[in-house]
C-alpha cells in the first residue's frame, strides 16, 4: 500500500520483491535500520555506490559503512579479529560499525572504501533490512539518508524531504528507535573509538581490556572531520534564547512548557533524548524557527554522543 508520498512504502512481501529487483539493477532504496534511515547500495557495484555518493553529495574521501547479514558474509570481504568477536558477541546484530582490513579479494567497490585499505562492517538490527540483506547476494553500503553534512533522517518522511523523487523507493520501518548512528569502533590496531554512539564507551573498555576512554575526541572517522549533522539553521550551545522566533531544546523536568521550548526528554532519560534529537531539530527548522539554542545535556553515558553530535551542529 503507498501513502501520501507515492515513493514512500509500508513493508510487504510485493515491496520486499520490488526493493531486491531494484537493489540487484544497481538502484538505491532508502531503508530503515534500528539507528537512522540509511541509503542503501549493492556495495559490490561501482555504479550503485557512485549513486550513493551523487545522490547524498558526499565527498569521495568519505567512506561508506558496508552492511551485512551474518559472519560468514563479512568473512568474504574482511580479515575478522578476536576483538571482533568479542564485541560482536555481546552487540550484534546492533548499533556498533567495525572498521576492519579489507581483504584483497574482497569485491566490495573501492569508491565504497575511499580507497582504504579498511572496511567499515555493521550487522543492522531492524526487521525490514535483516529480511532484505538475506535476500540478496551482496552487503549493502549504506550511508545514513541525508544530504551530506546534514540531520540523519529518523523516519521515512524524513527520507522524502532529503531526496523527495530521486530514489524509487523508500520504505517505511517507523521511528528509528536509537535514532542517532552506530557507535563506531577501529579494530585494525589497538582498538579506538571513531564516532560515539548509543553503546556505552566504558563497556566497550571493559570487555576489550583497553581504555578507549582516553583519547576518545581526537582521532575521528574520515566523515567526522567538519561541520556535521546541521539542520540548516545556527545552532547555539548552552545559553536561553531571547527571541521567539528563537527555538529553545531543553532536557529534563527543570523545564517549563512554552511555546518555543522542546524537550527532549521531561523525564530526564538520556536514552529518550538521543532518540528525539533530530527529529526534534528537523521539526523546528519545519516550523521557521531562525536558530536552535541547546540547553546543557549530561556529558555521561549516552549524554557523550548526543554532545558529540550538537557540538558538531553548532560549528
Ligand atoms: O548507524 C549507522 O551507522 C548508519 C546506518 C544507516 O547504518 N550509517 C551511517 O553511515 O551513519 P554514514 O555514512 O553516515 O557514517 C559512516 C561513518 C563516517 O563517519 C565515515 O567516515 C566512517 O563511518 N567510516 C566509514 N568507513 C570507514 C573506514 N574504513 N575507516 C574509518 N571510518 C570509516
Ligand atoms: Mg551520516
Amino acid at each position: 500500500m503507498k501513502n501520501i508520498y507515492s515513493n514512500i512504502y509500508s513493508f510487504n512481501k510485493k515491496i520486499l520483491k520490488k526493493t531486491i529487483k531494484s537493489l540487484n539493477q544497481g538502484n538505491i532504496a532508502g531503508l530503515p535500520t534500528e539507528t537512522v534511515y540509511g541509503l542503501a547500495g549493492n556495495a559490490y557495484s561501482v555504479k550503485a555506490v557512485k549513486k550513493i555518493f551523487n545522490l547524498k553529495k558526499r565527498p569521495k574521501f568519505n567512506p561508506l559503512i558496508v552492511h551485512y547479514d551474518n559472519i560468514k558474509d563479512a568473512k568474504k570481504d574482511v580479515f575478522l579479529n578476536d576483538n571482533f568477536f568479542r564485541l560482536y558477541k555481546k552487540y550484534c546484530p546492533g548499533p556498533i560499525t567495525f572498521v576492519l582490513k579489507k581483504k584483497k579479494d574482497s569485491k566490495i567497490s573501492s569508491f565504497a572504501t575511499a580507497n582504504l585499505k579498511t572496511v567499515a562492517i555493521r550487522f543492522p538490527n531492524h526487521k525490514i533490512i535483516k529480511s532484505i540483506l538475506r535476500s540478496v547476494d551482496f552487503p549493502l553500503a549504506m550511508p545514513s539518508a541525508n544530504l551530506s553534512s546534514g540531520l540523519s533522517s529518523v523516519q521515512a518522511s524524513d527520507v522524502f524531504d532529503e531526496f523527495k523523487k530521486k530514489i524509487n523507493i523508500i520504505i517505511d520501518g517507523g521511528k528509528s528507535k536509537i535514532g542517532i548512528e552506530s557507535t563506531v569502533v577501529d579494530l585494525t590496531n589497538k582498538p579506538k573509538i571513531l564516532r560515539q554512539g548509543i553503546i556505552n564507551v566504558q563497556e566497550i573498555t571493559d570487555i576489550l581490556k583497553i581504555n578507549l576512554l582516553k583519547n576518545i575526541s581526537n582521532i575521528k572517522s574520515p566523515g567526522m572531520l567538519k561541520k556535521h549533522y546541521s539542520p540548516g539553521i545556527p545552532v547555539i550551545l548552552n545559553i536561553r534564547p531571547r527571541r521567539l522566533d528563537h527555538a529553545f531544546i531543553v532536557y529534563g523536568r527543570k523545564f517549563k512548557d512554552r511555546k518555543n521550548y522542546f524537550n527532549l526528554s521531561k523525564k530526564g532519560d538520556l536514552k529518550e533524548a538521543a532518540a528525539n534529537l533530530y527529529k526534534t531539530m528537523r521539526k523546528i527548522k519545519k516550523m521557521g524557527y531562525k536558530k536552535i539554542y541547546i540547553s546543557k545535556i549530561p556529558k555521561k553515558g549516552i549524554g557523550l554522543a548526543i554532545n558529540d553530535r550538537i557540538k558538531r551542529a553548532s560549528r
